[in-house]
């Protein structure tokens, strides 16, 4: 499972890329927004961290306007994901530049025939809110399954892309569906290496090796 970082923070980004272990980044307004940085600069920026996908979100809602948006920020860089809602203007868009060889993530997708639509659309990953879906009562993996079951009856190359992961649980169950990569705050990404009885084994493998009075 590929791992992205669901943030426009310059030092998170870095201090995980630095692991090996990242593929990706996610943007959108609101981390913009967090971040208080210009988005052009923020977005160029982090495409030279990773080598990965990044997804940069388009603000127009129509069509024409979105198609207007995506050509200022695919020519950030070659890495630069196109990030559209799940609209039908957002789908027509996606429809458009992935026939176009633009990389699309479609976003804010709550439902399996979304999903559906997103495939049919070419995209390159769709992007299920599980945290969202689960804070209004319904079951975010429920959806990840459906949509995992769906793409693979069809044999849809679109990237099933968990989005708003709130948790460690939440990782593991995408994985065990076989979702193809999931985005998360970087905080939550950190603490999936946390685990008290290794601190414990550390601490204990430590002091017996004090005890031998070698070194390597
Ligand atoms: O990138 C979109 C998504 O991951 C947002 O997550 O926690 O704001 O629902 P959240």
């Amino acid at each position: 499972m590929k791992f992205f970082a669901d943030t426009a923070e310059i030092a998170d980004i870095k201090e995980l890329a630095a692991t090996g272990l990242l593929d990706g980044v996610t943007t959108n307004p609101s981390l913009i927004m967090k971040s208080g940085r210009d988005f052009m600069e923020v977005t160029r920026e982090i495409c030279g961290i990773v080598d990965g996908p990044v997804s940069a979100e388009v603000v127009a809602l129509d069509h024409a306007g979105m198609m207007r948006e995506a050509e200022v920020l695919r020519k950030i860089a070659d890495n630069v994901c196109i990030k559209v809602p799940l609209t039908i203007d957002g789908l027509q868009t996606c429809k458009a530049l992935t026939s176009d060889g633009t990389m699309v993530n479609v976003t804010l997708c709550f439902s399996a025939n979304q999903a559906l639509l997103a495939a049919k659309a070419g995209a390159t990953f769709v992007s299920p809110f599980v945290g969202r879906h689960d804070d209004n009562g319904f079951d975010g993996m429920e959806l990840i399954s459906d949509i995992r079951l769906i793409y693979d009856n069809y044999d849809f190359e679109t990237e099933i892309l968990v989005a708003s992961v709130r948790h460690g649980l939440h990782v593991l169950q995408a994985a065990k569906i076989g979702a193809d990569v999931m985005t998360a705050p970087p905080a939550v990404i950190k603490g999936l290496v946390k685990h008290v009885l290794t601190d414990k084994g550390i601490e204990g493998f430590m002091a017996d090796w004090a005890k031998t009075g070698q070194s390597i």
